[in-house]
């Protein structure tokens, strides 16, 4: 597992251009989604442009070890689902490694089954709370054992018959509505998600697209109501996987930063629950063209045309940080070198991701001379245009990524464009979410150096 190998650490240095066209890798949370959802229902499916990094894998792998077929044939992924309610209890425990997304929908999906089954995960995700999602699986019946503070391990035993509920996600959280959702697939009856802030819906729209009897409406307030229908069967589809704007905010990013940049990004998923960063930096004043906008596999999906560009501080509305909630490392960065000061709020969910994200990005910034400030939930940026003086050689400026993919890539990202250059104490887990990022940006003439060649 990329997250267990020896750290891999990163230099990244002034670059003088980046220019080409690339293509980004898989939506990561539909690609999660396509193989959990593929190994469930019956018959195949068939899955192109699946993201293939740690997390995604670690998720297939425990599909597979339910009773799910999946195999890989020349880049095409072909499941063969096991059906509605027919999952079989896992022999070893299931580990997820670095992978909130994977564990927290699986533990949803297989919570309810009247068997036991166990989930680990690395040091990061054993960090993490799960309350968040045993606490409405108790509620419909699942015994639960865990480790201080409901963390992994996390032994789920199922009741014979589970409670379907009516459960309001009490944060904004994909993870947890979608949790809920699957456990109701096992139960009888109709489960309700009430989503008071709306977060991404691609368990909704993907779920409906395998067949689930599931209906949403949306109230004045914008509060959303799910009903679905449990033990209903679902079908093997084939799925087309568009790529991750969560993984595309770096080398936007980048192109926007250093100078005399003119980069075309393809194929990038433009579902309106994802694309706050994209909102904020043209806000900011970044040169991003949406290129020919286009509906593919029931999602909107663009090319985006990325010149250098000065940037101007703004404050982001905290209700955006729903559709760019892991985009806020990328967002810290241009903020580094924009004109005034940027203000970010309502970020409660960063300090519990892969890492406690909002220390992190504010250590690392500091560490490379960048004057900011961290509050309970928020950050304040004042950027430095140009990034004169910004940057350090000194072993006290290297940046701690705590096993945070986003946080090696953020800063990579920010060392092209800084006066001296930005170190990463660790690289390695980058392959959890997008393998090819550091050759995709040396492709684009971006200026990096590893310890050891990445893998
Ligand atoms: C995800 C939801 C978000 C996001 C994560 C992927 C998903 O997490 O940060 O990377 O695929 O549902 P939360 O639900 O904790 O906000």
């Amino acid at each position: 597992m990329a997250n267990s190998a020896a750290p891999n650490p990163a230099v990244a240095h002034r670059s003088n251009r980046l220019s080409g066209t690339i293509r980004i890798p898989g939506d990561k949370s539909i690609s999660h989604r396509a193989l959990m959802f593929g190994g469930l229902a019956g018959g195949e499916t068939r899955i192109t442009g699946l993201l293939e990094g740690e997390d995604v894998l670690a998720t297939g792998r425990a599909m597979q070890a339910m009773g799910a077929r999946v195999i890989r044939e020349e880049g095409v992924w072909t499941v063969t689902g096991v059906g509605n309610g027919c999952l079989l209890q896992p022999e070893a425990p299931l580990d997820f490694g670095n992978a909130g997304t994977g564990v927290r929908l699986t533990m949803g999906l297989v919570g309810p089954y009247n068997f036991e089954a166990i989930f680990t995960g690395d040091a990061s995700l054993s960090a993490r709370p799960m309350g968040r999602v045993l606490d409405p699986l108790r509620q419909m019946g699942v015994q639960v054992s865990a480790a201080e503070g409901d963390r992994l391990p996390v032994t789920l035993f199922g009741p014979p018959i589970a409670a379907p509920i009516r459960y309001r996600v009490p944060m904004p959280s994909a993870q947890v509505k979608s949790a809920v959702l699957l456990a109701g697939l096992n139960a009888p009856g109709i489960t309700t998600v009430i989503e008071p802030v709306m977060t991404r819906d691609h368990t909704e729209k993907m779920l409906a697209g395998f067949g689930a009897q599931l209906q949403v409406e949306t109230d004045a307030a914008g509060v959303r109501t799910i009903e679905l229908q449990g033990q209903g069967p679902l079908e093997g589809q084939a799925i087309d996987v568009p790529g991750d704007p969560s993984s595309t905010a770096f080398p936007l990013v980048a192109a926007l930063l250093v100078p005399d940049s003119s980069v075309v990004i393809e194929n990038v998923l433009m579902n309106p629950t994802r694309t706050g960063l994209i909102a904020t930096l043209i806000e900011m004043g970044g040169a991003i063209d949406i290129v020919n906008p286009r509906i593919s596999g029931g999602e909107d999906v663009a090319d985006l045309h990325v010149r250098s560009s000065e940037l101007k501080a703004v404050t982001v509305p905290p209700d955006r940080a729903p559709s760019m909630i892991d985009e806020y490392p990328a967002l810290a960065v241009a903020a580094a070198f924009a004109e005034g000061e940027t203000v970010m709020d309502g970020l409660e969910e960063l300090r519990i991701k892969e890492s406690d994200r909002l220390a992190a990005v504010t250590a690392g910034l500091k560490a490379n001379g960048v004057d900011c400030t961290e509050g309970k939930a928020s950050l304040s940026v004042r950027g430095v245009p140009g990034g004169r003086g910004l940057g350090s050689s000194h072993p006290a400026g290297v940046v701690k990524t705590h096993l945070d993919h986003r946080i090696a890539m953020a800063f990579i990202i920010m060392g092209l464009a800084t006066e001296h250059p930005v170190t990463v104490d660790d690289s390695a887990m980058i392959a959890t979410s997008f393998p090819e990022f550091i050759d995709m940006m040396t492709g684009l003439g971006a200026r990096i150096e590893l310890t050891r060649k990445a893998a």
